[in-house]
């Protein structure tokens, strides 16, 4: 038998790299050996694209891209087929569960300068992937055909309408048509389920690959190939990642799956959180819900969206604001002139600006979920105060802390007091 494989496998290195990738990727891929926690979401990240994969093909078997029949074919695949229920809450679950784990692995290049050189790919990458795991979970949302899908589309691609000149073409064509109508639903639904995946797909590879050309950084942000073992040329701080940390991230993925369970199990609604009750109601074009508002992961921006106010009556410059927040972070490799790059060897002032980021990003997430801002009137009730409500003071602050985080970056880097860097890792 022991023949057998290895015969097999010659004849396949004849004709395709596989061991040759195995041990460039695997068993000869040295990671440092100071890997934490922040490490496990990385390939927690991998593990929910498959989920979202596998469930999604599953649900594109028995739903319908249909405007007449989209939401009953849902609520077909919820009641009446074998383990529907299961596969929906799955994929629902795996939405905002992909933007919990690629928030905190982007938090963690935060932590660590994951993002600097030499690693400007591997994060500009990483930037295309959220951009369009963003489009993805949007396009996503239309399917279900309730009254948020109808109502959250219509809020989104009316956004575009403010485009000056040619904003109200580009809503038309965005939407196939004058209205959120069967034309939109179909074009979102081609979009969700095999162009954005192919992307998305594409990008992890190259993400990966990309990684792997310049090594991990890890939590004390040394370069472990700075220090090689002289005779084999190995670094002396790194590990085969198979099987040092193909064992090590079960761990995270075993605490990822108990997670996972529980809310699918016992809460998948998330109180209104993961699915809103109000797309639960088929959608109708002629009743808007009162109250609209994004999945939480969206919220945030969505604030900042908000609380920038309108110009000429055009909702133009909170669109160019809600864009750039998602954008600037491209520009973060650039701005961070730190000379170390984790987070125990910075000095105060990166610190408290990560720290003020943090906090004005819950806030604004916070608010983004909050009913709408009324503009312009006096109400004691509705806390309004002189023309604008406290919620959008709140939100503008945190909007100007976010966007400072950034534009000062470059200033408050250079001149922190920072520690100086240890030779080796210390684990
Ligand atoms: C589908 C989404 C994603 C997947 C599957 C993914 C996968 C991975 C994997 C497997 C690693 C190596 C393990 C680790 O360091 O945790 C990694 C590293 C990294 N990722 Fe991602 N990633 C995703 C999204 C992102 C996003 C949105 C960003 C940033 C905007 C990003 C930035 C990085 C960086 C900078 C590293 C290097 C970290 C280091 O060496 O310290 N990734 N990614």
């Amino acid at each position: 038998m022991r023949n057998f494989i290895i015969c097999a496998l010659n004849w396949v290195d004849e004709r395709f790299p596989l061991t040759a990738m195995w041990k460039a990727h695997l068993s000869e891929y040295y990671a440092p050996k100071n890997f934490n926690f922040w490490y496990f979401f990385g390939s927690l990240a991998l593990l929910v694209l498959v989920i979202q994969i596998v469930t999604g093909i599953f649900l594109t078997m028995h739903y319908k891209p249909d405007a007449g029949l989209a939401f009953a074919s849902v609520e077909y695949i919820m009641r009446d087929v074998p383990w529907g229920w299961l596969i929906r809450y799955m994929h629902s679950t795996g939405a905002s569960m992909f933007f919990v784990v690629v928030y905190l692995h982007m938090f963690r290049s935060l932590l660590y300068g994951s993002h600097r050189k030499p690693r400007e790919l591997v994060w500009l990458f990483g930037v295309a992937i959220f951009l369009c795991l963003m489009g993805e979970a949007f396009f996503g949302y239309l399917l279900p055909w309730g009254q948020m899908s109808y109502w959250g589309a219509q809020v989104i691609i009316n956004l575009f309408a403010s485009i000056p000149f040619i904003g109200p073409d580009v809503a038309v064509w965005l939407r196939g048509d004058y209205m959120v109508s069967d034309a939109t639903l179909n074009r979102f639904f081609a979009f969700h389920v095999i162009a954005l995946p192919l992307v998305l797909l594409g990008l992890v590879v190259a993400h990966i690959i990309a990684l792997h050309e310049v090594g991990s950084n890890n939590p004390d942000g040394i370069e472990i190939k700075q220090n090689k073992d002289p005779k084999t040329g190995i670094p002396l701080d790194g590990v085969p990642f198979h099987p040092y940390y193909t064992v090590k991230d079960i761990v995270g993925v075993v605490v990822f799956l108990i997670v996972f369970s529980v809310i699918v199990f016992f809460a998948p609604e998330m109180g209104g959180y993961f699915l809103e009750a109000n797309n639960f109601i088929p959608a109708n074009p002629m009743a808007t819900p009162p109250h609209i508002a994004p999945v939480w992961y969206f919220t945030p921006f969505y604030s900042i969206l908000r609380a920038v106010p309108p110009m000429f009556n055009s909702q133009f410059p909170g669109v160019v604001a809600m864009g750039l927040s998602v954008l600037v972070f491209a520009a973060l490799p650039w701005l961070d002139r730190s000379p170390v790059k984790s987070i125990r060897y910075r000095g105060p002032l990166y610190k408290t600006w990560l720290a003020i980021f943090v906090v004005s990003f819950f806030i604004l997430g916070y608010l983004g979920t909050e009913v709408t801002t009324v503009w312009g009137t006096f109400d004691k009730e509705t806390w309004i105060v002189g023309g604008v409500d406290r919620a959008t003071v709140v939100a503008r602050i945190c909007t100007v802390a976010y966007f400072l985080f950034f534009a000062l970056m470059p200033w408050y880097t250079k001149y922190d007091k920072t520690k100086p860097v240890p030779e080796r890792v210390t684990g």
